[in-house]
């Protein structure tokens, strides 16, 4: 009997070994412990034994039940800690954290309406250099040096010397620089916007501010008329203000337009000024190089910080450029 002790004792410490999971190891407990196994017999049979030996297999039969008792809780919490384990690394099964994306700045959701508006009435979009010569920003567009007119875009300068012809060069007050630009390298017909920054050296305010975006527009061909600049901007006004917005023109001044006007949206029980337009100059056609006498054009130039305004009701221009987050995550 004693061996027979000693020898379940062995089997079960190298059984013990291959249980690596909690299924494992509930089965080894019903083999060593359960009713039915070795011990369990060996135990219930003590009463039938001598004397002498009742004692002794009495005392190890029960000593060998509590170690393996033993063996099996100290296993058991063994898979319990495991199990810990796998709970504490990734649980695939947790929903995700939500990723996020920034915003498009206002003015740029803007700039995208604009642009849409007019790629569907056939204009092209070309860019220009913020970085300007004088005789792009002013001559070519019939405004010499000693003209007046050049007081109306008050101009930040860049700090160097004229090149050999006497050219200097400015941070662009406006973007119709890009005009001439474009019928110095192409003929007509052309249809272009040309969005871009400006900037002026003036004092800001709430419709004010030294750096700016602008929208040019440009349109030559044969025979354009008046009414083509009209129906174009008319047309613009419905696809971002709605189809029932009254638009305005008066008379306006630009050396580069004749006639000049000013366009004013009806919005909310007041005109408000968002662009100057006009007829392309017979000067500027001349400094550009057209000879056809054919040839005639209409040409705009609108501020998209204005327009933005309008649309969300914002009074000052000075919150889009100030970086204020609680401003800028309502869009
Ligand atoms: C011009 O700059 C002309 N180049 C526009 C033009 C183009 C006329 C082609 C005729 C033909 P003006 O200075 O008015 O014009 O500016 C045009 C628009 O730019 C204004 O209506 C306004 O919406 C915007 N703008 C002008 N100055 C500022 C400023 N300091 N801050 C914000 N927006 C401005």
């Amino acid at each position: 009997m004693l061996e027979k002790l000693k020898n379940i004792q062995i089997q079960a410490e190298l059984d013990l070994k291959s249980c690596d999971s909690q299924l494992k190891l509930d089965q080894w407990k019903i083999i060593y412990l359960g009713r039915k196994s070795e011990l369990s017999s060996v135990l219930k049979d003590i009463k039938n034994l001598e004397p002498d030996m009742k004692k002794s297999v009495g005392s190890l039969g029960n000593k060998l039940r509590l170690e393996l008792e033993g063996m099996f809780t100290s296993s058991k919490n063994l898979f319990k800690t495991e199990k810990k384990d796998q709970i504490s690394g990734p649980d695939y099964y947790l929903p995700g954290r939500e990723f996020r994306i920034g915003k498009l700045h206002p003015v740029t959701q803007t700039l995208r309406e604009i642009k849409k508006a007019f790629v569907s009435l056939g204009f092209q979009i070309t860019e220009g250099p913020e970085i300007e010569w004088d005789k792009y920003n002013f001559d070519m567009l019939n405004i010499p040096e000693d003209h007046p007119a050049r007081d109306m875009w008050d101009t930040m300068w860049i700090d160097e010397e004229p090149n050999e012809k006497g050219e200097k060069m400015l941070l662009r007050t406006h973007t119709s620089p890009v005009q001439a630009r474009i019928m110095e390298n192409q003929e007509p017909p052309i249809r272009v916007i040309v969005p871009g920054k400006c900037y002026r050296y003036e004092a800001t305010d709430s419709t004010h501010e030294w750096h700016f975006y602008q929208v040019e527009g440009l349109a030559v061909d044969k025979n354009l008329s008046f009414s083509d600049l009209k129906g174009t901007l008319y047309e613009f006004t419905k696809k971002i203000f709605g189809s029932d917005t009254k638009i305005r023109f008066r008379c306006d001044y630009f050396p580069f337009v004749e006639p000049g006007v000013d366009m004013s949206i009806f919005w909310e029980g007041k005109w408000l000024e968002i662009l100057g337009a006009g007829m392309v100059h017979p000067k500027v056609f001349e400094k550009a190089g057209y000879k056809d006498p054919d040839l005639s054009g209409f040409a705009f130039g609108m501020g998209p910080e204005r327009i933005s305004m309008i649309k969300h009701n914002i009074d000052d221009i000075r919150l889009f450029y100030s970086n204020d987050l609680r401003f800028l995550n309502q869009f």
